[in-house]
């Protein structure tokens, strides 16, 4: 019934992997052979091809997910792959997705996902690679990736009938390919049970805890339904847009302030159940709000690794934490308080990847509503949200008192984030190539009595394998423990992105309960006159606050 043919084609010049693998607008991915060409530059960077090996697939669910996946299992089939996993329609989390390599022992898995970028005809689509320990493919192997698309002359698919993304449990085979439809979230369910008391939490949303949990449209609804309501007992009504859909309702599918706003909304209403989460398209982002109140994602990593021993799967296990650069420096505290080593990297989650397999970290996250664990090999959405439940289950108390608490403890890292969004990429480039330049006249300056401790541009060496990372964002770091970062978003698909980080630091208890962004006031005027950022770009306020 199918037949391997061999196409003839030639190279796009624009198929280089970013750090969450080739993420473009669906429009380019519907040229003729684009998705066909970077799938078999994928296959062909593997060692001996694609040839007798297992992957998992699966996508956000959004625009093309469906097609791409058929093309996908046809190409792996012509190319000889041994077993192909795929999500019952087409739908896997990134988490999932990571743990399903784990756990399975594949070769790989490729997720079909331009992560929180809006979807549909006219949104985002994107191709993901992940390797054999769960993660996201390594720079070493994207490069090959990348080698292999612009050498591309021909690529293999079989000629013949779609297969059936929606018959779970059914195994066909195409040539030699064994294909089988698997539930997208009863090995992820199965994960979370292991890690979390789930009796506790269903102990507590039975005595009336109340919560709501916001999909946007995106995958994590099938897994929100499955462990919240069917195997947690939260009633169907806690769920918001958990029906996935290929343009997420015409959103933004990314769990923040601005993009979640219907759930904010709810959250500070006089109705406002205990507890409000959110993920992102592909589910491996997390925001956590309790009633009138919202968790910094820095502040939430600082809490769970403070708190670690509330999930059973992590009890006397914490061995070390991570954050990413610009992500605020609460969870340090707690790193000194327990003894236990905090390492600072990079943003981007692939850092975190050595850190875990060494075995130095077992809690890690970065500010831009990612946490994550030992668990997976990406950052992981619905897991965050359980380790909140876990805790509170435990604790009994609201999720304000909890984080207050915390700060007498340790002192709060007020944080903020402006963006800077689609700025003439010129004008972004002057931007930082001024600070670099003033690195050295900041250096010991003082303003208002603030002195600077260190001035520079992050340079990272990876404590397991001694590669350097340079120029991952300019650091101004303050005497008194506040901070101004700078740096560039690798993963825009329009202009440039400028992100400047500001995070001020007390330990008196009668400044902790203060507005952020007035607390702040002084370092954001700072931020803003230091790196000329209007004069340089004509923008007088950033698109984004979170
Ligand atoms: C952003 C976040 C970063 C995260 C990445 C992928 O990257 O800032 O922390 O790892 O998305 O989700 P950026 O656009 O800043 O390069
Ligand atoms: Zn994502």
């Amino acid at each position: 019934m199918y037949e391997i043919k061999e196409i003839k084609t030639t190279p796009f010049d624009d198929q280089k992997p970013g750090t969450s693998g080739l993420r473009k607008p669906v429009t380019t991915f519907q040229q003729p052979h684009y998705l066909e060409n970077f799938i078999q530059s994928i296959f062909d960077s593997m060692d001996g091809g694609v040839k007798g090996k297992a992957l998992v697939v699966g996508g956000d669910g959004r625009f093309y997910n469906r097609r791409a996946i058929q093309v996908i299992i046809k190409m792996a089939a012509a190319n000889g792959a041994r077993l192909l996993k795929i999500g019952q329609n087409g739908l896997l989390s990134t988490p999932a997705v990571s743990h399903i390599i784990r756990k399975y022992r594949l070769y790989g898995g490729i997720i079909l996902s331009a992560s929180h970028n809006p979807g549909g005809p006219n949104g985002d689509f994107g191709v993901k690679y992940n390797i054999q320990n769960g993660g996201p493919a390594p720079e070493k192997v994207t490069a090959k990736i990348y080698q292999k698309s612009l050498e591309i002359r021909r690529y293999f698919i079989a000629k013949g009938p779609d297969i059936d993304l929606q018959a779970k449990g059914a195994e066909t085979k195409i040539l030699d390919t064994v294909i089988e439809i698997i539930d997208p979230v009863d090995d992820y369910a199965q994960l979370m049970e292991e890690l979390f008391d789930f009796d506790s939490i269903r102990d507590m949303i039975r005595s009336g805890f109340t919560m709501v949990y916001d999909a946007l449209h995106a995958v994590t609804g099938i897994y929100a339904r499955e462990i919240f309501v069917r195997r947690l007992g939260a009633p169907e009504k806690s769920l918001r847009n958990c029906d996935p859909l290929p343009d997420f309702g015409g959103g933004h599918p990314d769990p923040n302030l601005k993009y979640a706003a219907a759930l904010v909304r709810e959250m500070f209403s006089d109705k406002a159940p205990d507890f409000g989460a959110a993920s992102d398209g592909d589910g491996d982002r997390n925001m956590i709000l309790g009633r009138h109140f919202f968790v910094t994602p820095s502040d939430s990593l600082a809490i769970i690794a403070a708190n670690v021993s509330c999930a059973p799967g992590y009890r006397n296990r914490l061995r070390g934490v991570a954050r990413s650069m610009p992500t605020s420096r609460a969870v340090d505290h707690v790193a000194e308080d327990l003894g236990i080593p905090c390492f600072e990297t990079p943003t981007g989650w692939k850092f975190f990847g050595n850190l875990l397999d060494a075995g130095k970290i077992t809690i890690c996250g970065e500010e831009s509503f990612g946490t994550g664990s030992d668990h997976i090999r990406e950052k992981d959405g619905i897991w965050a949200v359980l380790f909140w439940l876990n805790m509170l289950a435990d604790k009994r108390i609201p999720v304000a008192r909890l984080v207050k608490k915390h700060w007498l403890k340790y002192g709060r890292n007020y944080y903020t984030r402006h963006d800077y969004e689609e700025v003439d990429s010129d004008a972004a480039h002057k931007v930082m190539k001024g600070l670099e330049d003033r690195l050295e006249s900041l250096r010991n300056a003082d303003f208002h009595g603030r002195k600077v401790v260190t001035a520079d541009n992050f340079c990272y060496q990876d404590p397991v394998d001694g590669s350097k990372s340079c120029n991952q964002g300019i650091r101004i770091i303050f005497g008194d423990g506040s901070r101004i970062i700078y740096r560039l978003s690798g993963t825009g698909t329009k202009g440039a992105t400028i992100r400047i980080y500001i995070e001020g630091y007390t330990s008196k208890k009668e400044l902790m309960e203060q507005d952020t962004q007035s607390f702040l006031s002084e370092l954001i005027r700072l931020s803003r006159t230091l790196s000329k950022i209007e004069e340089l770009t004509g923008r007088k306020e950033p698109s984004v606050i979170t």
